[in-house]
């Protein structure tokens, strides 16, 4: 699991998030992305207590993940949830390649990240935007992303923040060979300049699938990152 993640992360991406799609066609929703490029799927998984929506489970991820990894593709997990050490497994059991946490989320980090790569997945590392980048120094050889949100976590469709290139410049000496991954507000604006500042896995959700033509916006935001 964890290789095809890695290969497919040594490059610059965008990772359309099936937050903002059509659930009732997810399945059709997916293909049309994949097969306009995208090769990267975010689930974003909420708990109703570290951000107040509820979304997805293992069940949901499981059959995402038999789609996407029958087309080449990975599933990256986002979990906001309370105690994320608690649901790691089956996560992974559901067939995830990557599993990203949030630091506030939890006082285990060290463990859980080693747990994640213990289950044979890429491990993450969220920090919120009121979360100062020195919160994830001591994790860097654990940690194989290290997502930086772009927006205050739980809803699709919000602005991206503007101070968020500065703080991913200032991110960078500190992950290690991790890959900066950026969330949050992504769309054609504001894909250059986040890359620019250092970010190659970049999240886009409401600006992919909130549009009438998923795969040109999809083609059209991995242009503006200059993105595989
Ligand atoms: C928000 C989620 C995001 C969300 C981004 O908390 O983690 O992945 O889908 O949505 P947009 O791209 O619409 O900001
Ligand atoms: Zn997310």
């Amino acid at each position: 699991m964890s290789d095809r993640f890695r290969e497919l992360i040594a490059e610059r991406r965008v990772a359309p998030s099936i937050l903002s799609a059509d659930f009732a066609k997810l399945g059709a929703q997916i293909d049309e992305v994949m097969d306009a490029g995208a090769r990267v799927i975010h689930v974003d998984v909420m708990d109703g207590h570290f951000v107040p929506p509820i979304t997805i489970g293992p069940l949901v991820a499981a059959a995402v993940a038999d789609l996407v990894h029958a087309k080449g593709g990975a599933i990256d997990v986002h979990m906001m949830i309370e105690a994320p050490e608690r649901q790691i497994e089956e996560f992974a059991k559901a067939g995830a390649d990557s599993i990203t946490f949030h630091a506030e989320a939890t006082p285990h980090a060290n463990r859980t990240l080693a747990a994640i790569r213990d289950l044979g997945c890429c491990a993450g590392i969220a920090i919120n935007p009121g979360t100062p980048v020195e919160a994830v120094a001591e994790l860097r050889n654990l940690a194989d992303l290290v997502l930086c949100m772009t927006v205050n976590p739980g809803w699709g469709g919000q602005s991206f923040i503007p101070s968020s290139p500065d703080k991913v410049e200032r991110l960078r000496p500190l992950v290690g060979t991790a890959v900066i991954e950026v969330d949050g507000g992504i769309d054609t604006e504001t894909a250059g300049p986040i890359a620019g500042a250092g970010a190659s896995l970049l999240v886009a959700g409401s600006a992919v699938f909130g549009t009438d033509d998923p795969a040109a916006a999809y083609q059209a935001i991995a242009k503006a990152a200059d993105a595989t």
